[in-house]
């Protein structure tokens, strides 16, 4: 008979009658106590919701007013002893509520242990006699949340999947980056307003976090040299408050293709055909002149919109076209700088904004929207 039995009789039915019997039982009850509170610390549980409901039980069981393990004993022992044993029984009912007190099965919670890596496990109910019985298989199983891929990282691998297939190649660069690579090899000069604190994170006088992925375009050069077709992913950093269409860390792709007789016919090829795998065989692309330091000549790129087809919507803002990228002929500096020829090769590049790629392409409206973690947001995609 364990002592869970022990408490469902009486002392008499027990046939304990002296006082060495009755102490010999409730020690045996925080014995047990003792020992469930320690088995329950050694097991953990695999899930944080799980650890208030554990140690909860686990009181219940012990000091509930109805059915706890002390409110029987107060019942069963205490209450029918006889004259002579009351005073060594109440004397130990008191020592044992002291003790399971001291127990404290609800700071427990604290001290449970989280199972990192266990596999789901079904907690074995414990009956009132304190026997576990068996599962209950009616109950729902643990449900596994279940991740998506973010919409700036899925837009960024349609975009790498396209380039990979016309057999270009992923580079990347630091992030933290020196003023060389970011500014002065790329021919943007100390007097370009781009280089203000006012745009530019600066770590020290030297070193930023880049505004940019052009960067890379010439540690690529030093690292590889001529022919070259790369695209280079990454985050960059402006000094721009979050607004709809702008934020403080966003991403870009840069793409660089350098090799003999390359021209801008390769560049429009290149970047029509691109658009067109990504938004539909439909859209048309326009090129306009632009500046930027490190291309000559450089252009902006739009395509007529693929939601109304040129002819004016809210996602065109009615224009028919959606500005989506610079490019331009690298400049004969910025080969040069990286330790390519200009003589004999020429290139091409692009740099575009993977955020706002998302946005049109996801008909989102609002930028921010990407950064704050809202589950009902990013559970759409
Ligand atoms: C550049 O950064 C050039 N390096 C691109 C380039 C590369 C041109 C190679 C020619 C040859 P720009 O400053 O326009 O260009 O930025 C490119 C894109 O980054 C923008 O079109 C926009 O989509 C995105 N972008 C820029 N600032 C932010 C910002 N604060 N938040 C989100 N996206 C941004």
């Amino acid at each position: 008979m364990t002592i869970f039995d022990k408490i469902s009789r009486t002392l008499q039915e027990l046939g304990v009658s002296d006082a060495q019997g009755v102490e010999s039982l409730f020690a045996e009850l925080r014995k047990a106590a003792e020992h469930e509170r320690a088995e329950l610390v050694a097991r953990g549980t695999p899930q944080q919701a799980q650890r208030v409901g554990l140690c909860k039980a686990l009181r219940d069981r012990w000091l509930a007013r109805k059915g706890g393990v002390l409110s029987q004993v107060d019942e069963n022992w205490l209450k029918p002893a006889g004259k002579e044993l009351k005073p060594v029984v109440g004397n130990q009912f008191n020592k044992l509520r002291r003790f399971t007190a001291n127990l404290e099965f609800e700071k427990l919670v604290e001290a449970l242990p989280l199972q990192q890596e266990a596999a789901p496990q079904m907690e074995l109910p414990l009956g009132a006699a304190g026997r576990a019985v068996p599962w209950d298989l009616t109950l729902p199983g643990l449900r596994r949340p279940l991740g998506s891929i973010h919409p700036v990282t899925r837009m960024q691998r349609e975009i790498e999947d396209i380039f990979l297939r016309l057999g270009f190649w992923i580079e990347s660069g630091p992030e933290i980056e020196s003023t060389y690579y970011n500014f002065d090899a790329l021919n943007i000069p100390e007097s370009h307003p781009s280089r203000d604190d006012w745009d530019t994170f600066y770590i020290d006088a030297k070193t930023v976090l880049r505004t940019h992925t052009s960067p890379v375009q010439i540690r690529a050069m030093e690292k590889y040299g001529a022919p070259l077709s790369i695209i280079i992913p990454g985050k960059c950093y402006r000094h721009d408050n979050p607004d709809s269409t702008h934020s403080p860390m966003f991403h870009q792709v840069e793409g660089l293709a350098i090799d003999e007789d390359i021209t801008f016919a390769d560049l429009k090829g290149t970047l029509d055909f691109f658009v067109k795998m990504l938004f539909g065989e439909k859209v048309r692309t326009r090129f306009q002149p632009s500046f930027f330091p490190f291309t000559e000549p450089s252009g902006e790129v739009a395509v007529s919109c693929f939601v109304c087809d040129g002819q004016g919507c809210r996602v065109c803002k009615e224009s028919g076209w959606i500005e989506l990228m610079g490019c331009g002929m690298v400049h004969p500096q910025v080969l040069r700088n990286g330790g390519i020829d200009p003589e004999k090769y020429s290139g091409w590049a692009f740099g575009l904004g993977v955020d706002r790629f998302a946005m049109v392409k996801y008909d989102i409206n609002d930028m921010q929207l990407f950064f704050q973690g809202d589950l009902r947001f990013l559970e759409q995609f």
